[in-house]
């Protein structure tokens, strides 16, 4: 299915994102379908000059990949595993345990915590062993930190296994591939409070002997209300604790949306008159965006060492979970527009390399 009016033959575009950033981070984004054929050529094209390192948006999740105890589907994951090994791109396993998108029969209520861990062992064993030696990390455990209040959100894994679901599953994917880098993925943990949470958890995990490589702070943020000294904060706590940082689904929103979390499950339906740029990205909004985008580029490379990777949410405008959520609207949150051209955001990512966006 054709997503977005993409020419054929994008223009070529120098300098590619990647390659100039490649002595500070890897750029990568995430992708849907079954590559090759659910990117066009043009995207195909777009995606391996300026992103260095893939992300499955959807088929590794424990939902689509183990949808019943006895059935798995690899079909999407294994295509693409092959495409990135074909294009040189290391792959990041998008996720072994998450409360969304999982199905049901692994932590039905009531099966008891035994009979829970050894679906969640068996899941584990089955995904990260078959991409045993391909995977260069996985986000082993994703937004299990409560947004407010309590220190764990409210899961099924975690009413039936327990609070310790977290360190079995880090174990778990140790076994299953010693060699991949094992990370916990959230959103908003950069903000003050679920920050502390998430550094208590962290260090519990450490301090009980559990390897973590690395923690992915999601960055679904939106255009205008860009948390910097949060972030800037936040790469450093983390990194304080022996932790690669990683931006892992960067987009800047900039339609209007109710709340700041990133919670799939949050709905809200847009009249046509607030589906304010159906028409087209205005140059005023546009330059705004890049200059944030610039900022945060620049807050990332502040710290050598500290951030490892950027990944965005996808590959242009037209392919972003941003035009369907909280509710359907046409979004603008990425650096290439519908046609695969880059945007103003792009131009001043690259200028901010040397400091001055
Ligand atoms: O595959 C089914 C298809 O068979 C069915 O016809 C169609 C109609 O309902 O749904 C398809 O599944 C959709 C799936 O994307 C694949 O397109 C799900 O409904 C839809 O909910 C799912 O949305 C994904 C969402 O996670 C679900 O949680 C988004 O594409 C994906 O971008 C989003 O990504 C998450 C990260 O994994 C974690 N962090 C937040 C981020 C945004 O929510």
């Amino acid at each position: 299915m054709f997503h977005s009016s993409v020419p054929q033959t994008a223009p070529v575009v120098d300098p590619s994102l990647c390659a100039s950033f490649a002595r500070q981070f890897l750029v990568g984004t995430c992708v849907g379908g079954v590559l090759p054929a659910s990117l066009e050529v043009a995207e195909r094209a777009l995606l391996t000059r300026h992103f260095n390192v893939l992300t499955p948006e959807n088929c590794m999740k424990p939902g689509p990949i183990h949808p019943a105890p006895e059935r798995f589907d690899f079909t999407a994951s294994d295509a693409l595993v092959r495409f990135a090994s074909e294009s040189q791109m290391p792959v990041v396993g998008h996720c072994l345990c998450w409360h969304q998108q999982s199905p049901t029969w692994m932590f039905e209520a009531g099966i008891g915590r035994q009979a829970a861990l050894s679906q969640l062992r068996e899941h584990i064993h089955a995904v990260a062993g078959r991409y045993r030696g391909r995977i260069l990390g996985w986000d082993v455990v994703n937004e299990a930190i409560a947004d407010d209040g309590d220190a764990l959100r409210d899961t099924p894994a975690a009413r039936e296994i327990g609070a310790d679901f977290i360190e079995r599953a880090f174990e778990l994917a140790r076994d299953a591939d010693p060699g991949a880098e094992l990370y916990y993925n959230d959103y908003n943990i950069e903000r003050p409070a679920k920050r502390a949470r998430t550094l208590s958890l962290l260090r519990r995990l450490l301090a009980s002997g559990v390897r973590v490589d690395g923690v992915g702070i999601q960055g679904h943020w939106q255009a205008g209300q860009v948390p910097f000294e949060d972030i800037r904060a936040a790469i450093d706590e983390f990194a304080a604790l022996g932790l690669k940082v990683m931006i892992t689904e960067l987009d800047l929103d900039v339609v209007d949306r109710p709340d700041c979390s990133a919670d799939i499950a949050v709905q809200r339906a847009y009249a046509p008159a607030e589906d304010v740029y159906r028409d087209g990205l205005p140059e005023p909004i546009a330059s705004a965006q890049a200059a944030q985008y610039a900022r945060l580029f620049q807050l990332f490379g502040e710290r050598p060492g500290a951030v490892t990777r950027v990944s965005f949410w996808g590959l242009h405008d037209g392919r972003s979970w941003l035009n369907t959520w909280p509710g359907k609207r046409t979004n603008h949150p990425l650096l290439f527009d519908r046609a695969g051209r880059p945007k103003a955001a792009f131009h001043a990512v690259l200028a901010s390399i040397g400091g001055t966006p």
